[in-house]
């Protein structure tokens, strides 16, 4: 008798393994598109780059990017991201996609919301007086419209250092809300729900919730709930407890991290997938990402500096443009805005490439070490 083999949305294939670390490079074969990782996914958040164009993109080798349910459901809608046959279609974008679910809308937006078992109630922050109810349910079928390769799960958000009552039952609520998104999963051969681990910073806490969601059928796993004003310390601590639980042949995404030392951090802790909107929001303050930390291109000490930001660099801002232009037109051209997301977007890939060839090379530590040394000069 023929038996149809499953076929998965998603498969892992580790290709090679730091020996002195858990960092590893795999290929994330995905419905749109075979990720590399460890991946860095710049964030869209309502279904755009701030300030890139998708074809930029795909020359900077940016394979996944993000976008949120919250504001997606909220606008366009689903109705139009319905029509247009999901945001892939409705945005042009033809590589994968992972839409995050509204949960850390919570903490974002905590004056609009109100947590309940149902799920949560937000006051619209578009200025139109409306509510939206973002359920599990709810927050799966705006997912499944979207259409995105990976889709999280819709968790109960801490503030990262609380303590107490709310923590455990943020948690636990957490591991329901997981149960009642993959029941309401219509597209299970296409798309992928990713659990989240939460717990605050409670060792026990994260334990305990890691284990009740491996025993979920799932592809992948994120770890939430951290980069908030938690000490590094703490942080890093949590991502090793976090990611030591979860199984080792998928993949582990921390959700909300982008500086370079800490995707160094993380990685060598066996992370895979990493956002943050920190790289394109800095750039549209100004600020450009070099490997001893941002040159903030405002200030008058690049006034006549005519050297690019980084000599280095591939991107198409650093082969033109020279820091003392782009502190001329930084103050009143959009265009800065735009030559400095492309440059901090071109950073964070680039620093992801060179983490999966010393991977493959087995001359990871090593990178991290002269790495270090470059942003930690004294050695402090
Ligand atoms: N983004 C950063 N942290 C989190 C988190 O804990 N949950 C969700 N859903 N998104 C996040
Ligand atoms: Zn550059």
């Amino acid at each position: 008798m023929a038996t149809t083999a499953s076929v998965k949305p998603l498969q892992f294939k580790i290709i090679a393994e730091c020996s002195t670390s858990n960092a590893r490079t795999s290929i994330m074969s995905l419905p749109h598109f075979n990720v590399e990782t460890p991946v860095f996914m710049p964030v869209g958040t309502k279904g755009s780059i701030k300030g890139v164009l998708n074809q930029q993109l795909e020359t900077l080798n940016c394979q996944i990017i993000l976008g949120n349910t919250y504001h997606l459901g909220i606008k366009p809608g689903i109705d139009v991201l319905q029509k247009a046959g999901g945001l892939h279609k409705f945005m042009g974008w033809k590589r994968a996609l992972l839409t995050d679910s509204g949960g850390f809308q919570m903490v974002s937006l905590l004056k609009f919301a109100e947590i309940k078992e149902e799920g949560v109630k937000f006051q619209s922050t578009y200025g139109d007086g409306a509510e939206l109810m973002l359920s599990p349910e709810h927050s799966t079928k705006i997912q499944n419209i979207i259409g995105a390769d990976i889709m999280m799960q819709l968790d109960d958000v801490n503030p990262t250092t609380l303590t107490g009552p709310r923590v455990v039952e943020a948690k636990d609520r957490t591991v329901r809300w997981l149960d009642r998104c993959l029941a309401a999963h219509e597209n299970p051969t296409t798309q992928n729900i990713f659990p989240i681990v939460q717990g605050g910073l409670d060792e026990t806490l994260r334990k305990d919730c890691a284990q009740q969601l491996t025993e979920r059928d799932v592809n992948g796993f994120a770890v939430g709930g951290l980069s908030g004003g938690e000490a590094k310390e703490d942080f890093w601590y949590s991502v090793m407890i976090s990611v030591n639980s979860l199984p080792k042949e998928k993949p582990r995404y921390i959700m909300g991290i982008g500086f370079a030392v800490d995707l160094l951090i993380c990685c060598a802790l066996g992370a895979d997938m990493f956002d943050c909107v920190f790289p394109t929001r800095t750039a549209r303050f100004g600020s450009a990402l070099v490997r001893q930390g941002q040159l903030y291109l405002k200030n008058s000490c690049y006034a006549t500096d005519g050297r690019p930001i980084d000599e280095d660099c591939p991107c198409s801002t650093c082969k033109r443009y020279t820091r003392s232009y782009l502190h001329h037109i930084v103050t009143m051209e959009p265009s800065a805005c735009h030559l400095l997301s492309v440059h901090n977007i071109a950073f964070q890939m680039r620093l992801m490439q060179e983490i999966r060839e010393s991977i493959k090379s087995q001359t990871f530590p090593q990178y991290v070490k002269d790495y270090m040394k470059d942003v930690y000069p004294e050695g402090n």
